[in-house]
């Protein structure tokens, strides 16, 4: 395993990584699972499911760390089925035997996503290619900056490491591009809370709505691009 990365045990019984080098976790203490499946699959894909049943998806995430919300995206399109187009980034991928350690095969216990889980971690970087019937998953090996795309997104998950660890990434300049990127009426969400977020959410033109918090936290946040 590399000596910067370092499997950990959240409060939910979950695995994250805890990355030495930025003394930062990949996901909340309080509960990874507990915390994706509340900020990107409750607020994010489940809400806008509520208003667009059974239309194709669009989902950009920044941040594909372990695979934790591809997996549980995967797992929400096998039970209600709808076609899904999936473009994650990721300039700095998991090691192997790091994606071998984490548990969220054993906790979510069902054949086909522990397989799946496997898929998306062998299938191709930068290539799109069909993780399974109606997902499509295009691995980018890229940076948000760097990313370039003709595509427009209905769905954001905003998984990038907190912005005192990463604070280029939560300011104007980017927030411009993913909001840009997005198609009118799309959602982004995020962990994060933090007053200057919000308030350059807004200034970059979308709607933002707090939300209470997973588990451990107060708050965070739904943005809408109008
Ligand atoms: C909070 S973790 C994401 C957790 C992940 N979604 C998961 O389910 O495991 C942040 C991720 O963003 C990646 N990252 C770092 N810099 C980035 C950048 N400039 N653009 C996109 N992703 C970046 C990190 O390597 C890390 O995997």
């Amino acid at each position: 395993m590399s000596d910067q990365l370092r499997v950990i045990t959240t409060e939910d019984g979950s695995s994250s990584i805890y990355h030495e080098g930025l003394r930062e976790t990949y996901h909340s203490f309080h509960g990874a699972i507990q915390e994706s499946q509340h900020v990107f699959i409750k607020a994010g894909l489940n809400y806008w499911l509520s208003q667009n049943r059974g239309q194709p998806v669009d989902i950009l995430e920044v941040g594909m760390g372990t695979g934790l919300n591809v997996i549980l995206t995967l797992r929400a399109q096998l039970e209600i089925g709808f076609p899904v187009h999936y473009t994650t980034l990721e300039p700095f991928p998991l090691p192997e035997n790091v994606l071998q350690a984490v548990n969220y095969k054993e906790l979510l216990n069902h054949r086909v996503l522990s397989e799946l889980f496997d898929r998306i971690h062998e299938l191709p970087w930068d290539q799109e290619v069909s993780a399974s019937l109606e997902f499509n998953l295009e691995k980018l090996k890229t940076t948000l900056q760097e990313f370039a795309t003709e595509r427009a997104y209905d769905l954001v998950y905003f998984d990038a490491f907190a912005p005192n660890k990463q604070p280029e990434l939560w300011g104007v300049q980017w927030l411009r591009k993913v909001h840009y990127l997005m198609k009118p009426g799309a959602l982004l969400t995020t962990y994060c809370a933090k007053g200057q977020f919000k308030r350059d959410l807004k200034a970059v033109g979308f709607e933002v709505e707090p939300l209470p918090g997973p588990p451990g936290k107060m708050e965070m946040v739904r943005a809408t691009k109008p």
